[in-house]
């Protein structure tokens, strides 16, 4: 079985992507490895970002690796929160102060159009691959549902009733932009599955 270390200790997204893989692979975290550092994350763009944590997982600890970053881009906040969507209500904030602070910013705004992105770079081999992925909504006047993480709760995808907080696991896999961006992943390495 081809093991792969996702560049991450986040554990709802190591849930979903070893749900979106099953057992086609091995993914290990960085804690699976050893690896307790805290890999920088404030480029300006989510290629540089996802770029940046494969590959230094890939050159100091030699291991195959993908790393992913992830943005909300709204589009009447000029894609903000976007790249720091993490951060968007400054350092250490948890994502109920995030949510709060888009939720005011589009207070009197009725274009609510939005995104996910998602970004992965795969080091295999030392060579390097992107994968993108996104799904398109609108941003929601209240939180809805309890499940999910991040800006779930606030997050309509397009097309449906639900937000991601509140369709199950199976459901927003299925369609959201780590999904479609991980698809794109799994079918790489399905194709070269037998690289040296
Ligand atoms: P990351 O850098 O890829 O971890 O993503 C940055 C931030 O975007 C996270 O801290 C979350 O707040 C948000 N985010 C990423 N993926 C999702 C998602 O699937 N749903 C909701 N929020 C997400």
């Amino acid at each position: 079985m081809i093991e792969i270390v996702f560049a991450t200790n986040n554990q709802h997204k190591l849930k979903e992507i070893r749900e979106i893989i099953g057992n086609m692979f091995t993914v290990r975290s960085l804690e699976d490895i050893g690896c307790r550092e805290d890999i920088p994350e404030d480029a300006e763009t989510l290629e540089e970002n996802a770029s940046f944590k494969a590959r230094f997982i890939y050159d100091k600890y030699g291991y195959d690796c993908f790393a992913d970053d992830t943005g909300l881009e709204i589009y009447a906040l000029e894609g903000r929160p976007g790249v720091k969507s993490a951060r968007y209500a400054g350092e250490d904030c948890i994502s109920e102060n995030n949510i709060r602070k888009v939720l005011k910013e589009l207070e009197d705004v009725s274009d609510r159009g939005a995104r996910f992105r998602t970004v992965i770079s795969l080091i295999r081999n030392g060579q390097e691959s992107l994968f993108e992925g996104s799904v398109e909504g609108i941003i929601l006047r209240e939180k809805q549902g309890e499940g999910g993480f991040g800006y779930d709760p606030i997050f309509l995808p397009k097309g449906h009733t639900q937000s991601f907080a509140s369709m199950g696991p199976d459901k927003k896999n299925g369609i959201s932009h780590r999904g479609r961006a991980m698809q794109k992943l799994i079918a790489f390495l399905k194709h070269a599955p037998s690289l040296p």
